[in-house]
């Protein structure tokens, strides 16, 4: 089969190294890719929304599948574009189709799903510019921290948390009336702050069955001890600790099923990975959103875990057949710890030369942005690298990785040295 995986991140690196691994993968395309992906695959540079340039390729190259990486391809309806074009229809495409992808590209969509297939979450409600009054006189019902969502896609900014009701409403104007997110924030949903603690769990569908993958902590913010700004993730660990038999059963009855069910009960079209971000709540899981693919950089340690052929997988989930697959799972541990440019999530310099993969043993090096410029590998993006160990405890995984660290380099290079302090 050839396949094509479109992004350019650790998750498609990632996606990369396990089918490149499989005997039923004959040639791997990835657009754009990275310079890790650049070993294993051809990169081809073109951009994960320019459906014209991906059909193109798809077919001078006899793709067979395409693995769609990121949200916005999907949003964008990647896959329904695929199904509606006669010389594109036969390929596999994994990831949902657009009135599925909804669920990620509009919070209040999932809030309405979430609600009406009675699937734990917090309460909500929605607001526009014409009724930001009524959105001011509902904030002043809550009780503090506030939680105001944009409604559309905000590239992972586009949720505020704050403990001052005047700072809550200043920032509901600031979204609603002057655009703070663009069209993002035509609408805002505006929810029940819920006190837990995080976790992801990722399910596999075909849109009748589903499997569900080991489950995964990402560490968001910048600082160590969790402080600091919010990143698209600085590190993760599988599995999640805290997540015990008991706990992953409620997960399955009261979340995986109810959603899956939804799916069809609701006509939505998916094939493809559903993200569900949990928060334990006392012992009870609650949805704190829906991403319509897979995190990053929680694939970088969810992959590495899955001892099956990933393509035999990818093709019970287009053809329907996921019930027949069982998913087997390595007993280690596996962890990450993102490298990261300095001043990354805020404004960072690009083009700095890394060094030292070539010495790195025991670990996985996936790298992210990271391109090669010259016939070097720089630094092309704020997260530049996640290096995944394995471990019987996550001591022993993290241990690995933090000596792994050591020996690459990069001018400005940061990154958390506490991940997994929390367990
Ligand atoms: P989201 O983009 O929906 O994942 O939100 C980003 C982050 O905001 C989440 O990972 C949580 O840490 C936090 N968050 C979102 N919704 C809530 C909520 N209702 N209560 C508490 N924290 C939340
Ligand atoms: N690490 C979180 C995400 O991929 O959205």
């Amino acid at each position: 089969m050839n396949i094509l995986i479109l992004g350019s991140g650790g998750r498609e690196h990632t996606f990369a190294w396990k089918i490149a691994q499989s005997p039923l993968c004959t040639n791997l395309f990835v657009a754009p890719g990275n310079s890790g992906t650049y070993k294993i695959a051809t990169n081809v540079n073109i951009s994960v929304t320019d459906f014209n340039a991906i059909k193109k390729l798809a077919l001078e190259k006899q793709i067979d599948m395409v693995v769609v990486g990121p949200e916005d391809p999907l949003v964008l309806g990647i896959h329904d574009f695929f199904l509606n074009d006669e010389a594109l229809k036969h390929i596999a495409v994994i990831g949902p189709q657009m009135k599925a992808a909804q669920l990620e590209g509009s919070k209040e969509f999932a809030k309405e799903f979430l609600i009406r297939h009675h699937i734990p979450t917090a309460a909500y409600k929605s607001f526009t510019k014409e009724t930001v009054e009524e959105g001011y006189v509902f904030l002043e019902t809550l009780n503090p921290p506030y939680v105001l969502k944009a409604d559309g896609l905000a590239a992972g900014k586009g949720v505020v948390i704050l403990k001052d009701l005047n700072d809550a409403k200043a920032e509901l104007k600031s979204m609603l009336v002057d655009a703070k997110f663009g069209k993002a924030s035509t609408k805002v949903v505006i929810e029940e702050f819920l006190d837990g603690i995080e976790l992801s769990c990722f399910v596999l569908t075909d849109g009748k069955n589903y499997k569900i993958l080991p489950t995964a902590k990402d560490y968001k913010r910048i600082g160590e001890g969790d402080t600091g700004l919010n990143t698209g993730g600085m590190g993760a660990v599988s599995p999640v600790p805290f997540a015990t038999d008991e706990f992953l059963d409620k997960i399955e009855e009261q979340i995986v099923k109810p959603t899956i069910n939804g799916f069809k009960k609701d006509n939505l079209p998916y094939v493809g990975f559903v993200f569900i971000g949990l928060i334990k709540v006392g012992d009870d899981p609650k949805v704190i959103e829906y991403n319509v693919r897979m995190g990053d950089p929680e694939t970088e340690v969810v992959l590495p875990r899955l001892k099956n052929d990933f393509v035999e997988i990818l093709l019970a989930m287009a053809n329907g057949t996921l019930d027949k697959i069982n998913i087997d799972i390595d007993e280690r541990a596996a962890t990450t710890i993102m490298l990261v440019s300095g001043g990354y999530p805020e404004a960072y310099e690009k083009g700095k030369e890394i060094t030292g993969m070539d010495t790195v043993k025991d670990s996985i090096v996936f790298h992210a942005g990271a391109n090669l410029k010259d016939g070097k590998v720089v630094t092309s993006g704020g997260r530049v690298m996640a290096i995944t160990s394995y471990g019987k405890t996550y001591g022993e995984a993290i241990k690995k990785t933090y000596q792994n660290i050591e020996k690459l380099h990069f001018d400005k290079m940061y990154y958390r040295k506490d991940i997994g302090f929390d367990l």
